[in-house]
């Protein structure tokens, strides 16, 4: 998707002071007589945005000329095979992982060539809800999704707690703060991994695999939850996935991963409407009758 530009930007700074001081001439974004470089302009929506990105490890290219746009508030799922790369570029969005080259502008800053502090700043914007979980087996619930307060927070312990058993219960779990990770159930550990993300109130909150080992109740009801999440807290989500009817279901704009590189992307009606070979590949092999899917899917925006 092409990126909007200009739309209620701030001005670089050299640009600025040339068109406050009438010489329009010298306002020109690559005017050689100017020593800073070209700044990035980004429009209020455009949350995340990624710019050539590239990942290697070792001789492996991961990840190649990865360009993306998330807009503020969009659910965007990236869908791929096994292998695709999407659990790295997921780990990269948000400053877990630094790319080998290129950049990720979150609310317009570089985060590509920050140090360890500067990363930390982000990633306290930032919530990841993790492929199995990951809950910690030796915590409880309560001290599982305390623990982000606790790390980051002066909060009080009373504080905590309250805060806690609130998002539990937001979520639908009461009175299992007491119980161990495996005293729950696969869905309900999956909640209790939304519950710890959202603890410092992130903007951006990412899911990989949020639905993978669930049965398909469970797994509706999670797709549900990343909606009502985004509804009530009004976080950008991005969502992996390998599965093209959720995929579909959920999201305002899909990108389509393979074997490191964007392959296609568009909202969900554009792509099953498209012409695109390897998107429509993509849908086949996913052996769901995509039309439809989105014909009955009562939230999806993009039509
Ligand atoms: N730290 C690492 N060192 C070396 N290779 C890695 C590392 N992390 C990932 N890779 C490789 O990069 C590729 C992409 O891995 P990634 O975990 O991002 O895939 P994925 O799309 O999330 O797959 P899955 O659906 O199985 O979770 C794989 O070939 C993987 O082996
Ligand atoms: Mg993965």
């Amino acid at each position: 998707m092409q990126a909007q530009r200009g739309l209620g930007a701030v001005l670089p700074l050299p640009r600025a002071v040339a068109l406050a001081a009438g010489r329009p001439e010298a306002a020109c974004y690559r005017c050689p007589t100017m020593s800073e470089p070209a700044k990035r302009e980004f429009a209020p929506d455009e949350h995340v945005v990624v710019e050539d990105l590239q990942k290697t490890f070792g001789e492996f290219r991961a990840l190649k000329d990865i360009n993306m746009t998330i807009r503020r508030g969009q659910i965007v799922v990236i869908i791929g095979g096994s292998g695709a790369g999407k659990t790295t570029l997921l780990r990269m969005l948000i400053g877990l992982e630094r790319p080998t080259s290129g950049h990720i502008y979150i609310d317009g800053e570089d985060i590509a060539p920050l140090n360890e502090r500067g990363l930390n700043r982000v990633r306290k914007k930032c919530g990841m809800v993790f492929q199995y979980a990951a809950l910690l087996d030796s915590l409880n619930v309560m001290d599982n999704v305390a623990f982000p307060l606790r790390e980051h927070t002066k909060l009080k312990e009373k504080e905590i707690r309250e805060r806690v058993i609130d998002k539990l219960s937001i979520l639908g779990m009461e009175k299992i703060e007491n119980r161990f990770p495996s005293q729950l159930s696969g869905g309900m550990r999956k909640r209790v991994g939304l519950a710890r993300a959202l603890m410092l109130e992130p903007e951006f909150l990412v899911y990989d695999e949020p639905t993978s080992g669930l049965d398909p109740l469970t797994s509706r009801m999670v797709d549900d939850l990343i909606h009502e999440t985004r509804d009530r807290f009004g976080v950008t989500s991005v969502v992996i996935s390998h599965d093209m009817a959720s995929a579909l279901k959920i999201s305002d704009y899909v990108f389509l991963l393979n074997k490191g590189e964007i392959v296609g992307e568009g909202t969900p009606k554009a792509l099953v409407d498209g012409k695109s070979q390897l998107a429509n590949d993509f849908l086949e092999s996913s052996g769901i009758d995509a039309k439809a899917l989105l014909a009955k899917t009562p939230h999806n925006p993009s039509g």
